[in-house]
């Protein structure tokens, strides 16, 4: 059923109040298409939400808005290298990590505490402690919209790359993610190369790490650092991490020998976007009901009532701020409406 005037509130996690002319859920794919057929101005706007974690809503939307609600997490095949585990893309992403920790297979531990739906997450090849969706993808369906026939998108059709897939360029706007199969281990090798994980499981006392233990230095580290979007509206990173070449990480390098980067190959450099926005005095800052999180940087927050259009204004003043500083144009990680 499609209401009308509805409050997307409840449906982002920075907790804005914008209103959405249309709007409607769907939990399976006929359902989906149905109101697909039904729509009389394909013209019109249409806005597809999985948890509303990537997203800055800065106006009220004038079009239809709907919210991926299809459930299921199951094993569909199991060899003796892999098992596959499909999920239904109105999951929460977290319950998709849980459920692989229940059943003791390993890929996605890393990725624990991710705000946001399993939908959502090859759209923006969510990643955290050294590991990527990407590393554990075996394939997706989408309903085309055009057709509304379903397809199959392989590893390598999504083009994932650092936060980005082909369905945040090429195919922007063109399907629905409905389902996504993950390729998981049984004799999984854990991945604990990332400095603050390495260090919380020794903090932890944890010698001889399992998969949930590396969970629960995830979970610690991100509730030490992120706020909870239940108590403090957020949508994680704001930005992405700028990468840089050689020559320009040189000059910068010895203006702020402390400069928190990683080297991606021989001449690309990664630079914490985070620490940017620290050195430039932003940690903290509070501009009455909004501001930037005291303990991550590159987490923009909303006290309650704030406005989206306050926001975007702070995160060009930030861009601004580091673009005379540093020299360096940051990106933003967020979807903004
Ligand atoms: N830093 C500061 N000040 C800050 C924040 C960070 O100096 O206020 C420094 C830290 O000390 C550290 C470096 O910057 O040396 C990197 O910080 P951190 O390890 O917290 O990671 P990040 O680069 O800020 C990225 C991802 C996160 C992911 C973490 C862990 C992006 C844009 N963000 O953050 O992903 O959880 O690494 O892997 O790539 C997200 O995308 O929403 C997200 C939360």
């Amino acid at each position: 059923m499609i209401e009308q005037n509805v409050n997307l509130k409840p449906h982002n996690t920075f907790g804005l109040s914008c209103k959405a002319a249309k709007f409607s859920n769907f939990s399976n794919i006929e359902e989906l298409k149905a109101l697909l057929s039904n729509r009389k101005n394909t013209d019109d706007p249409m806005l597809v939400l999985g948890g509303g974690s990537n997203l800055l809503l800065t106006k009220d939307f004038d079009g239809l808005v709907l919210k991926n609600e299809i459930q299921g997490i199951e094993i569909i095949s199991e060899n003796e290298e892999f098992t596959l585990v499909k999920a239904g893309a109105g999951e929460v992403w977290h319950q998709f990590v849980l459920f692989a920790i229940d059943n003791n297979l390993g890929g996605i531990e890393n990725m624990s505490l991710i705000p946001g739906s399993v939908g959502a997450a090859p759209m923006q090849n969510i990643g955290a402690y050294g590991v990527e969706i990407k590393d554990v993808f075996h394939e997706l369906e989408a309903l085309n919209l055009s057709t509304l026939e379903i397809e199959k998108f392989q590893n390598q059709n999504c083009q994932f790359g650092y936060r980005e897939s082909v369905f945040k360029h090429a195919q922007k706007g063109k399907y629905i993610i409905v389902n996504v199969t993950l390729k998981l281990e049984r004799k999984h090798h854990l991945n604990t190369s990332y400095g603050a994980l390495e260090q919380e499981l020794e903090e932890m006392e944890v010698t001889q790490p399992t998969i949930r233990d590396v969970s629960n230095a995830v979970i610690a580290i991100r509730k030490r650092k992120l706020p909870d979007p239940a108590e403090i509206g957020n949508s994680g990173s704001f930005f992405k991490n700028p990468v840089i070449n050689a020559e320009k990480f040189k000059v910068l390098k010895a203006a702020h020998p402390n400069i928190a980067h990683y080297p991606i190959d021989e001449n690309h450099i990664k630079i914490a976007a985070g620490w940017l926005i620290d050195q430039a005095g932003w940690k903290g800052k509070t501009l009455g009901n909004y501001g930037v999180h005291k303990n991550q940087a590159l987490v923009l927050v909303n006290y309650g009532g704030a406005k989206g259009q306050d926001i975007y204004q702070l995160s060009e003043d930030i861009k601004q701020d580091i673009i005379s500083k540093f020299g360096i144009e940051l990106e933003r990680e967020v979807n903004v409406i």
